[in-house]
């Protein structure tokens, strides 16, 4: 144990599993401030809070920019996030100023691809909706035309970025009968070969796909990447399924695909913004399933998430090696 003189400070930017706060408090390493919420920081709070702070421990809901590390100061020398993507930090200015950041690849991957297949499966079989004719009286008889969807045997799916969850995506839904899966992205991946994927062009994987998953990292190139233009490509018959970031899509043209029947439905387990105004035209359509950023969270992976970031951050204190730190 370090005399309290010594300890460095650390900031957490929510209340977060506590598999991760027991690794900050029996590490003798620092002096950890909270902020005692489940809900997010106003910004004024998170300036005031990381100033001084060596250590920021913060969620995907924080906007981590200059401003943010002017706060923090000098001492500032790591940033752990307890996310995978990153797109809500300013890595540029983070690498200019020497501070290193922690992230959690991996431990979330097979959580946040169960509940894509999830998703995919309860938006192409009308799933909340026919939970929602068992309750309103809308269930009459066995109908042969009611309530139909689609299904996977057979099909084309097409993933959007197959990094770590993609592949794990893609690994899962082939068991179901996927006849072919095609997958884009900058680069074509040798491990696709596992799952007999085939490198395709964007366009040429939304217009030959029955179901379009994205699950590729939010930056300046995927920004609006899934828009009208891309939208027009698609099968009439199309499912789409975005489970990375909100901003990946374009919400006004994914709206007008769905209300005049451009493809036949789409499951979000993520929005621009977040959370989404309950009285978002998007919330209307009952071909369109809408989740809250649910991917990771299942409680072995939230507590694991936790632990990893809390580790990062001690490594970020004390100068080692991270177990998982994201190169600048
Ligand atoms: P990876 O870095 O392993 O995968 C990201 C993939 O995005 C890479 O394969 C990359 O392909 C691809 N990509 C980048 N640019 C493009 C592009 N222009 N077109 C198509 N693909 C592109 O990350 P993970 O798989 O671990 O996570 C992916 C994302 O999922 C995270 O960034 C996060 O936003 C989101 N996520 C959401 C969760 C949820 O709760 N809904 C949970 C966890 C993650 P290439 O190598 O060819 O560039
Ligand atoms: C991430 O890690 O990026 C997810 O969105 C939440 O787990």
């Amino acid at each position: 144990m370090q005399g309290t003189q010594q300890l460095l400070k650390v900031f957490v930017t929510r209340r977060i599993p506590q598999e991760g706060m027991r690794v900050l408090n029996q590490s003798g390493l620092c002096k950890v401030s909270l902020w005692d919420s489940d809900e997010p920081i106003p910004r004024t709070d998170l300036l005031q809070g990381v100033s001084g702070a060596h250590g920021i421990l913060c969620l995907l809901s924080d906007r981590i920019d200059a401003e943010v590390i002017n706060a923090a100061g000098p001492n500032l020398k790591v940033i752990s996030t307890l996310s995978v993507g990153f797109d809500h930090l300013a890595v540029g200015e983070i690498k200019k100023r020497g501070v290193r950041v922690g992230y959690t690849p991996d431990v979330l991957t097979d959580a946040t691809a169960e509940l894509t297949v999830a998703l995919l499966l309860a938006t192409a079989r009308r799933i909340p909706e026919g939970v929602e004719e068992v309750k309103n009286g809308g269930w009459s008889s066995w109908k042969p035309l009611w309530l139909c969807g689609y299904g996977l045997s057979g099909s084309t799916v097409g993933v959007i970025g197959l990094g770590r969850i993609g592949l794990a995506i893609a690994r899962r839904l082939k068991p179901f009968g996927v006849k072919r899966l095609l997958y884009s992205g900058r680069t074509s991946k040798p491990q696709a070969a596992e799952v007999d994927g085939e490198f395709a062009s964007l366009d040429r994987l939304v217009s030959e796909s029955d179901f379009v998953v994205v699950s590729c990292s939010l930056t300046p190139e995927t920004q609006g990447l899934c828009d009208k233009a891309l939208f027009s490509k698609m099968k009439k018959t199309a499912v789409f399924v975005n489970t990375s970031r909100g901003a990946v899509v374009n919400q006004e043209d994914l709206h007008e695909a769905l209300s005049s029947g451009r493809i036949a439905a789409a499951g979000l387990d993520v929005t621009t913004p977040e959370p989404l105004p309950t009285d978002h035209p998007l919330l209307k359509l009952k071909n369109c399933v809408i989740l809250p950023h649910i991917g990771s969270a299942t409680y072995s992976t939230r507590g694991i998430m936790a632990e990893l970031c809390a580790n990062n951050l001690l490594a970020g204190l004390t100068g080692s090696a991270m177990p998982s730190e994201l190169a600048l």
